[in-house]
């Protein structure tokens, strides 16, 4: 497969098309940002790493009955994956407080939630990521009540399986973010990225945050910490 143009450049990956109408090409940026873009900085060695730890989970919920848009690692930092039309939906789904909750409920880091929470953020940079709810995703038609349903039901899977995929290696799913697109055939699959820029991921035994806090909160030993997540999933 051979990249042609370039359909769009994020924060943290380049999207290209390729000769095949159906698949694309991702490559992954050491490129790394926060609060929207107003931080900027550079993880060295991190588009390799988060290239090879979503393809690694990736292929570990499809061989689990979750759809996933990766078809194939090419090298490095770079993926073929079938073209989608992303659902304009961040989708979060936590299990212990953290972050943006916690500023929001008052809630120290740490406090393990009663039940799985699942959030929307819609994605517009320009607007700060809003969270929204089913009436407002449904009102906007940024999904069907079927899609809709479709997605909560894929997030709540994902979280089992990768809460106890991790926990074999000692980590902690504190809380993720998920995007999911739809196939030209309208099947919802998942999409984007699952990695550390995407995760918190938390040492089981010490609570040592392995992933972008460390970048968010200038905590230091940030290679080190994608660098060991990598080491944990995939052995190197
Ligand atoms: P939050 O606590 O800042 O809302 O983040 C929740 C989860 O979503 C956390 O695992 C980090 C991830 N996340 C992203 O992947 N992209 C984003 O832009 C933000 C704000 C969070």
């Amino acid at each position: 497969m051979e990249k042609t143009t370039q359909m769009y450049e994020g924060k943290a990956k380049k999207v290209f098309a390729t000769n095949d109408p159906d698949y694309c090409i991702v490559s992954y940026k050491d490129d790394a940002t926060a609060f929207n873009g107003l931080k900027k900085g550079t993880i060295l060695g991190k588009g390799a790493i988060n290239n090879r730890v979503t393809n690694h989970l990736m292929k570990l919920l499809e061989q689990n009955g979750v759809p996933t848009h990766f078809v194939e690692e090419l090298n490095d930092r770079e993926t073929v994956v079938k073209r989608v039309t992303i659902v304009p939906l961040e989708v979060i789904v936590r299990n212990i407080a953290a972050g943006s909750l916690s500023k929001r409920l008052g809630l120290p880091e740490g406090v393990k939630m009663k039940r799985t929470v699942l959030e929307y953020c819609y994605k517009d940079d320009d607007l700060g990521d809003p969270m929204v709810n089913d009436y407002h995703i449904l009102a906007m038609e940024w999904a069907t009540r079927e899609e809709l349903d479709q997605i909560a039901a894929y997030a709540f899977k994902i979280n089992q399986l990768l809460t106890d995929y991790l926990k074999e290696a000692g980590i902690e799913l504190i809380d993720f973010k998920l995007e999911f697109g739809k196939t030209s055939d309208g099947a919802i699959v998942l999409a984007d990225e699952i990695s550390p820029d995407t995760c918190r991921f938390w040492d089981i035994a010490t609570h040592e945050k392995l992933d972008k806090d460390r970048f968010r909160r200038d905590l230091g030993g940030v290679e080190d910490a994608y660098k060991e997540i990598l080491k944990r999933l995939l052995g190197e």
